[in-house]
């Protein structure tokens, strides 16, 4: 869709019935979920959003990026889209994003699924990281530093069997301009602590988290899990921070797990 104030946004929307928001998370694109679209839009209506500089939306650099600022993106879908509730699923930043979207649009929440992500904001470790990865962009570039850190993301046994899968994903990921990813850097330092809403929300909220990830801590992120009233926890074995293609089947199963439990609950 071309929209007025961001420009083209893209968006993959297959199947039919209750509908399935898919955020992808730093630095992919909706093509991450690729076997998930497929298996997933044959039992529900799925719709996966590309931010920007992602697949073929336009880029959107400037200081105003923001969580909230994505938000009014997937919003922007919803509405061209016509579509009132969702079940919504955000991995890594795209659940930064759907706690910003839950924030300003509750009502339109049947259940919200972060997928190897948090509510918190950043702890100060990760705050000093992002802002050596950013120094590093400018001074390097981005497509080694996609290079050394995407691998890191892989359980050790996913990046010794499917390296040709690893290389891929840098690949697709150095596509994304050095500016677009570094706005995307500074929007997540400046995300707020988001956990509160975990408590406010009326709606099933599901974690899936993976054992070896090196982005999204375990011990750090299962303080969160327990705030929901209506909390549903995955804890995935030889799994980092790509579940999506490290446990497909397991995925698979969860989301629609998920799906019919915030159908039948509301
Ligand atoms: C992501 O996958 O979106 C990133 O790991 C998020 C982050 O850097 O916190």
């Amino acid at each position: 869709m071309m929209h007025p104030r961001f420009g083209q946004i893209n968006y993959e929307d297959a199947g039919q019935g209750a509908v399935l928001v898919l955020l992808h998370g730093f630095p992919f694109h909706s093509g991450i979920f690729q076997e998930q679209i497929s298996i997933l839009s044959q039992q529900f209506r799925v719709i996966a959003i590309d931010f920007p500089g992602a697949g073929s939306s336009a880029l959107l650099s400037h200081p105003d990026m923001s969580m909230e600022l994505l938000a009014e993106w997937v919003k922007a879908v919803l509405d061209q889209e016509h579509i009132a509730q969702v079940v919504l699923v955000g991995h890594s930043m795209g659940g930064y994003v759907a706690m910003a979207f839950a924030e300003q649009y509750a009502a339109m929440l049947k259940g919200l699924l972060l997928l190897h992500s948090t509510a918190y904001a950043d702890s100060e470790e990760k705050k000093q990281a992002r802002i050596r990865s950013i120094q590093f962009m400018e001074t390097h570039g981005a497509k080694l530093f996609l290079k050394q850190m995407i691998p890191d993301l892989f359980s050790s046994s996913f990046k010794r069997v499917h390296s040709d899968q690893v290389e891929r994903v840098v690949r697709e990921s150095q596509q994304i301009p050095a500016d677009q990813l570094i706005a995307y850097y500074k929007a997540m330092l400046k995300r707020p602590d988001r956990s509160y809403l975990l408590r406010n929300l009326k709606i099933p909220i599901a974690f899936v988290f993976g054992k070896e990830d090196t982005s999204i801590l375990l011990e750090q992120a299962l303080t969160q899990v327990s705030f929901p009233a209506d909390s549903h926890v995955h804890i995935l074995d030889q799994t980092g921070h790509i579940s999506m293609l490290e446990q497909p089947k397991k995925l698979h199963l969860i989301l629609s797990h998920f799906m019919y439990y915030c159908r039948a609950e509301t």
